[in-house]
């Protein structure tokens, strides 16, 4: 099985969901690593929680981006991690690091991207006045929240809305298309095709996460 490792820099909700997808048996995945680059992020009791390697590598104790990633290079080489999952990892990458796991590293984003990119989604968007918002799962590219993408997740933007009751609802559907993402990806089912992400049964797939069965 694909030997998966998750970047967090918080709560690690999202870190939850790719958990609990696995316990449940819905994806086919070894979760062997898991590192913060913020001492004390909750997301680290859910790893241990989980039995999950966890390690925190904290950005503000390096001079630098590159020698922080090699640090982080170094941690996931120890874990022998084969893909890569940001999972509201709040650093940016250098291209060097990003090109180096070209087609293994993931990201989960809360806008429909191409709109709303970087900070602040939930309120640019009800800002912008757009009747929906939602989530995206993409391969990461150098250039920040670009890159093709895997699946997306839409809701609608009710009246009263604030951008804390609109993410949400945002989250929840985060929870579900991360972990179908990333079965995909360990399914052999999605495959890069230029900008785009060509998917093997992506109706039924997503199907199964509008309509869950049962
Ligand atoms: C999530 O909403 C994720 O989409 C977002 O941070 C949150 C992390 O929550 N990521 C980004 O904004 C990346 N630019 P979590 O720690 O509970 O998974």
């Amino acid at each position: 099985m694909m030997r998966v490792g998750v970047l967090i820099s918080g709560r690690g909700s999202n870190l939850q969901s790719l958990i609990d997808a696995r316990d449940a048996g819905s994806l086919p995945v070894e979760l062997v690593s898991v590192i913060s680059n913020v001492a004390g992020a909750p997301g680290l009791e859910r790893a241990k929680a989980a039995g999950i390697t966890s390690n925190v590598v904290d950005h503000k104790k390096f001079d630098g981006r590159a020698p922080f990633e090699d640090a982080l290079s170094a941690a996931l080489l120890d874990a022998d991690v084969e893909f890569l999952c940001l999972a509201g990892f709040m650093r940016l990458l250098t291209d060097g690091f990003v090109n180096k796991w070209q087609d293994r590293l993931i990201n989960i984003h809360p806008s429909l991207l191409p709109a709303f990119k970087g900070l602040d989604t939930h309120a640019r968007a009800i800002e912008a006045g757009v009747r929906f918002a939602g989530c995206t799962v993409h391969f990461v590219r150098p250039t920040m929240d670009e890159g093709p993408i895997i699946v997306q997740a839409a809701v609608p933007i009710l009246s009263g809305d604030t951008p804390a009751s609109l993410g949400e609802r945002v989250l929840a559907e985060e929870h579900k298309i991360y972990p179908l993402a990333l079965r995909l990806i360990a399914e052999e089912r999605a495959t890069v095709d230029g900008a785009r992400v060509i998917i093997d049964g992506a109706d039924a797939a997503m199907e199964a996460v509008i309509n869950p069965p049962g």
